[in-house]
């Protein structure tokens, strides 16, 4: 690490460690809570990896950060930076890992299938995917978990829709996915990566003359056409195939919370046609992951809050201390339904930004829509405090989500 050094000739933040730990229900996790009140700009060491890293946590500097050329992806992958998960491998081709001009280009094979255009065509056929799992509920009665009857099931179904992923592989893609975002340890998700990614280039290969719309077909055509390696489209496809998971979680928690806030739940029912900026609201506020997630590394000087981040130093953003700053969300810590303007950063900033934003929010709204409408006097079938949480993993959100509604 290059000498400590601030701008101001003060003391650079002591070096916080930051350990994984496992948060139930919806809590903010404390410890960024604590940094945040530190400073705009703390230090941190996580649980992998080596060394410690910068910290921004303030609107204004996340987005500045994200949004900078100076702040490589790229050089992260030739470095042992201090990082929350032990298995460490990017692949060439991965969007997160990329930086211009290599980002775009790798993009562009993929971008087709995540325009606005391409999630009007998707619609009518995900609101039937969702409508057969729902039809099962309403046929079962209640109670229902709909974390296993709905909210896994769909997501990885409308991914693998919009991949090309053939209906007899799917449990399988599933379990390797599951098993990669999980932090159960650096084999299991090692094994599970393995055979998601053999199986990836084989679907590429016997892709590449089909002209489908699916990403795979796709990524086959750009392979042949030479625009990206297969190397670079295999590390393309996990990621996306991965990000349905995404999802799950993320809809999981905000469910819970429609379950367990009255009011809520009431608002929403009572003026379906102005559910958007509630969704938007509750993105904001929905803590989806655990700590942070990949780092990026200054390439050359550059001063943030009165700091100066010394060329090759990690940086880490917080896009969930990013949604609840003050300065940008009054009283940051209530869900408020009213909230204009909102601009969250639920799904990142600048060129990273998520590359699945419309289908998840597509999916999203059609989950809170079809479950609401279908389902009268949905609720909790057990005490909210015994929802159980998953544990050891990058994304949070209810294990199980035992519902009943009036049949
Ligand atoms: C990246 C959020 C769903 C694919 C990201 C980032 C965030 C995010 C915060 C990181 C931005 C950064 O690195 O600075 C979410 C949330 C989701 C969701 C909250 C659901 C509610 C999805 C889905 C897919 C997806 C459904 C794909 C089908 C990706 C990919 C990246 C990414 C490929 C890396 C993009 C890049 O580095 O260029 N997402 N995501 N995500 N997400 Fe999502």
């Amino acid at each position: 690490m290059t000498e400590e050094t601030t701008l101001t000739g003060q003391a650079p933040p002591p070096v916080r460690d930051w350990p994984t730990s496992d948060l139930d229900g919806t809590d903010f996790d404390p410890v960024l809570a604590g940094l945040m009140r530190e400073g705009p700009l703390t230090r941190i060491r996580l649980p992998f990896g080596e060394g410690w890293a910068w910290l921004a946590t303030r609107h204004d500097d996340v987005k500045l950060i994200t949004n900078d050329p100076r702040f490589s992806r790229a050089e992260v992958t030739r470095r042992q930076v201090t990082r929350m998960a032990p298995n460490f491998a990017p692949r060439p081709g991965s969007l997160a890992w990329a930086d211009q001009p290599d980002h775009n280009r790798l993009r562009k094979p993929v971008a087709g299938a995540f325009t606005v255009s391409a999630m009007k065509r998707l619609r009518p056929r995900a609101q039937e995917i969702l409508d057969e799992l729902v039809d099962g509920v309403v046929r079962d009665g209640p109670p229902a978990d709909l974390i296993e009857r709905v909210l896994e099931p769909f997501p990885l179904t409308v991914v693998s829709e919009v991949m090309g992923v053939p209906a007899a592989d799917r449990e399988q893609v599933h379990a390797w996915t599951r098993e990669i975002i999980s932090t159960n340890g650096a084999e299991a998700a090692g094994r599970a990566k393995e055979g998601l990614y053999g199986w990836i280039r084989t679907v590429i290969r016997a892709r590449a003359n089909t002209p489908g719309e699916d990403v795979y077909s796709m990524l086959g055509g750009a392979v042949a056409r030479g625009e990206i390696s297969e190397e670079e489209a295999v590390g393309l496809a996990g990621p996306l195939q991965i990000g349905g998971e995404a999802v799950t979680h993320n809809c999981g928690q905000m469910l819970y919370l429609l379950l367990t806030r009255p009011e809520l739940m009431e608002r929403m029912r009572a003026r379906p046609e102005a559910r958007g900026p509630v969704l938007d609201e509750l993105l904001r506020w929905i803590p989806h992951r655990s700590s942070v997630g990949l780092a990026r590394i200054a390439l050359e000087d550059v001063e943030i809050a009165g700091h100066r981040i010394a060329a090759g130093e990690p940086v880490y953003v917080s896009y969930l201390a990013a949604n609840r700053d003050p300065a940008v969300f009054p009283d940051p810590d209530r869900i408020d339904p009213d909230r204009d303007p909102n601009p969250h950063v639920a799904f990142g900033n600048g060129p990273h930004f998520c590359t699945g934003t419309l289908l998840a929010r597509l999916q999203t709204e059609l989950l809170v829509d079809t479950l609401l409408d279908r389902l009268p006097g949905l609720r909790l079938a057990v005490p909210a405090e015994e929802v159980r949480w998953r544990h050891r993993t990058m994304i949070r959100g209810p294990r199980t989500l035992p519902v009943t509604w009036t049949a």
